[in-house]
Parts: C-alpha cells; sequence; structure tokens
C-alpha cells in the first residue's frame, strides 16, 4: 500500500533513504577507499565507455558518462533510440553499457543487441533480476532501489545515480576514502532533505506558471534536464532544462516573469558562474530558485532558496535532485494531477 501516503510517488521519493542503502550494501569499502562491485569482479578495465539509455535513464548516463571522463577515460551517453552501434568506432577496449530501470525498454534492448551484434563487451544497470537486458548482456550490474510503481522514475534514479557513481570509480582503481565516506554518508544526507524540504510552499508559490526552466552546469546539468522531465511527466507543463551557459544562445528569448528558473549553484564548483546565468535571468524578471550547499553565497541573489546539506562535489546533483523531485510532486499535487499514472505515459515502454 501508500503506507499513508498520497500516492505511491511520494513515497517512493520517502523511500530514498533506504533504496539507496540498499544499492550501497557492500560496495564501499572503507578501509581501502575502494568500490567492490561483486557482480563485475574480473571484468577488464575499459578504455571507452558507451552508454545507451532512454528518459531518465539517459539523464543518469549522461551524469555517469562525465564521471568516467573525470577520471581519464572515454565516455559518451548516446539515446538508444539514436544509437547506432554500426557507425559508432567499437574496438576490444570498449564497454557498452545499457542503463535501464526495467530492463524491458525495447529502445535500450535493440542497442544492446547491436552492440553484441558488433562484438562489443556489453553490460546491463539495471533494478530488475533477470530482466531481458540482464540476460542478453554480458554482465549486469544490479541497482537494488527496490519495485517502483510511481510512472515517473525517482528512488530508481537515484539509485542508478549511485549505482554509476560506483561503476566509475570500480571501473577506473579508483581510490578516495574521502568519495567512499561521502557515499556512505547520502542516505542520510538525503533523509535531511525529506525532513526540512520547503519544496512544498515555494511550489505554492510558482503553480501556475506559464513554464518551469531548470539550469545547471557540469555534473548537475544532467538533473537540470531530468527536473524538467519530472515536471513534464508529473504536471503537463512546460519545462525545460538548460546547461546554464547555452540559455544565452537562445532560450533566453523565453524567460519572462511567469518563468520560474530553477538554478543549480554547487557552491564548490560554480557558484560564480551560477550567479553570472541568475542575474541575467533575474533581469528579465523572472524569479529565480536556487537549488544549493552554498547558501549564503546565493541567498540575497535569488528568490528563494532550497537548500542541501554539503557532500562530495560529485554528489551534489544526486541532493539537488531530490529538492527537484519534490517540487515537481508538489506542483502537480497543486494542479491535481494523475501522478502515480500520467496521461499517455507507461511505466515500461516495450516498442521501439
Ligand atoms: O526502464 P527504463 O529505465 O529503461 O525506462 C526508460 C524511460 O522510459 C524512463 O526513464 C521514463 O523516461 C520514465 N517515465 C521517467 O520518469
Amino acid at each position: 500500500g501508500k503506507s499513508g501516503y498520497e500516492h505511491y510517488t511520494l513515497k517512493e521519493i520517502h523511500e530514498q533513504p533506504r533504496a539507496v542503502r540498499q544499492c550501497l550494501r557492500g560496495r564501499p569499502q572503507p578501509f581501502e577507499g575502494s568500490i567492490s562491485i561483486e557482480e563485475l569482479e574480473d571484468v577488464p578495465r575499459p578504455t571507452e565507455v558507451q552508454f545507451a539509455a532512454c528518459g531518465t535513464s539517459y539523464h543518469a548516463s549522461l551524469y555517469a558518462a562525465r564521471l568516467f571522463r573525470e577520471r581519464g577515460v572515454r565516455a559518451t551517453a548516446f539515446l538508444a533510440s539514436e544509437y547506432d552501434a554500426a557507425a559508432v568506432p567499437i574496438d576490444e577496449g570498449t564497454l557498452v553499457v545499457g542503463v535501464t530501470q526495467s530492463g524491458e525498454t525495447a529502445d535500450t534492448l535493440r542497442a544492446l543487441r547491436t552492440a553484441n551484434a558488433v562484438g562489443a563487451r556489453t553490460l546491463a544497470v539495471t533494478n530488475v533480476v533477470g530482466s531481458s537486458a540482464a540476460r542478453e548482456t554480458d554482465r549486469a550490474m544490479y541497482v537494488r532501489a527496490g519495485p517502483e510503481i510511481g510512472v515517473a522514475a525517482t528512488k530508481t534514479f537515484t539509485s542508478q545515480q549511485v549505482a554509476l557513481a560506483m561503476l566509475s570509480s570500480a571501473l577506473t582503481d579508483d581510490r578516495s576514502g574521502e568519495f567512499v565516506a561521502a557515499l556512505r554518508a547520502l542516505p542520510d544526507r538525503i533523509q535531511s532533505i525529506l525532513d526540512d524540504s520547503r519544496a512544498r510552499e515555494i511550489a505554492a508559490e510558482y503553480v501556475g506558471s506559464d513554464a518551469y526552466f531548470f539550469v545547471g552546469r557540469g555534473l548537475a546539468h544532467p538533473v537540470a534536464l531530468e527536473g524538467a522531465l519530472k515536471t513534464k511527466e508529473l504536471t503537463y507543463e512546460h519545462a525545460e532544462g538548460f546547461a546554464a551557459g547555452e540559455l544565452k544562445h537562445g532560450p533566453l528569448a523565453l524567460v519572462t516573469p511567469e518563468t520560474p528558473v530553477i538554478a543549480l549553484v554547487s557552491g564548490r564548483a560554480n557558484t560564480e558562474r551560477m550567479l553570472g546565468t541568475i542575474t541575467e535571468v533575474r533581469a528579465r524578471g523572472a524569479p529565480v530558485v536556487a537549488v544549493t550547499d552554498d547558501p549564503e553565497s546565493v541567498e540575497r541573489r535569488v528568490d528563494r532558496v532550497l537548500r542541501v546539506p554539503e557532500t562530495h562535489r560529485r554528489f551534489f546533483p544526486i541532493l539537488a535532485n531530490v529538492q527537484l523531485q519534490l517540487l515537481a510532486y508538489w506542483v502537480a499535487n497543486g494542479l491535481g494531477r494523475s501522478i502515480d499514472k500520467p496521461r499517455n505515459l507507461a511505466k515500461s515502454v516495450t516498442v521501439e
């Protein structure tokens, strides 16, 4: 049942500390500062990683590809429906990773099949044990988020990000006590967001807007895209995610006092450059909601703040996304939408 929550989606958002704990179980090695993934023990280290995924899983893949690149491994995320293994160069060091919660998404399975056909090594990162993706690849890594009933991916996305962050560390033999400690602290950090979030009251202020724009840079860019997708699915309203630096190359024409801009501002990485973007949109009258771990630096420059606890630089997007989920949920709730089963959508898309 919904354990007292009005919707499964809200229940699943609140289940995230547990989902992440399950995803982590046994994998971080605090004494070595390393990650061990049982399913992947003797997997050779890739020299290149290609991800193929759809929707929310594609956003997790964009995040993961960036983590691999930061650790010196060439990595690209492809939309599975656009992935053409025959047209993408593959060599013996290439690993093709299908990221799919359900393990049954037709576009992703097709991408994995073409990768198998050209002789690439393949891996599925999936939440469903024994799913088609798990069966049709050389190896499967399980996300272990538990079953998700809401059509919109919430706890499975958070857990995918955690699983992929671990994958990027394990397959590059990275060792960092700081990274491992921050990973293990994630469930508590997420819990503290769930306990104190002001997303509900901020959603009430901005419900009925013409559109919602999400902006982020670097590692937070995929989460800007995800915040917009979640808002579209749950609220049926116009929402877009942008790389902050791209706004001035066109999207700025859409910005008005009726279009709140939700800005992901991570103090450690990019407060100064994000403040530039914030100034640009405020000059057009748009209200700005900052999702940030650095409230002191942004407070006076924005209209509202959704704070997230400090964490390792690489995990800011994971925490910020929890606030975006809550914001989308409460806007949709205010509009009386069919939150657990949005119109026109299915949980698992088994046609191409
Ligand atoms: O099961 P998958 O992860 O392969 O599903 C991929 C997409 O269909 C899925 O993420 C979709 O975008 C969700 N409705 C997002 O909330």
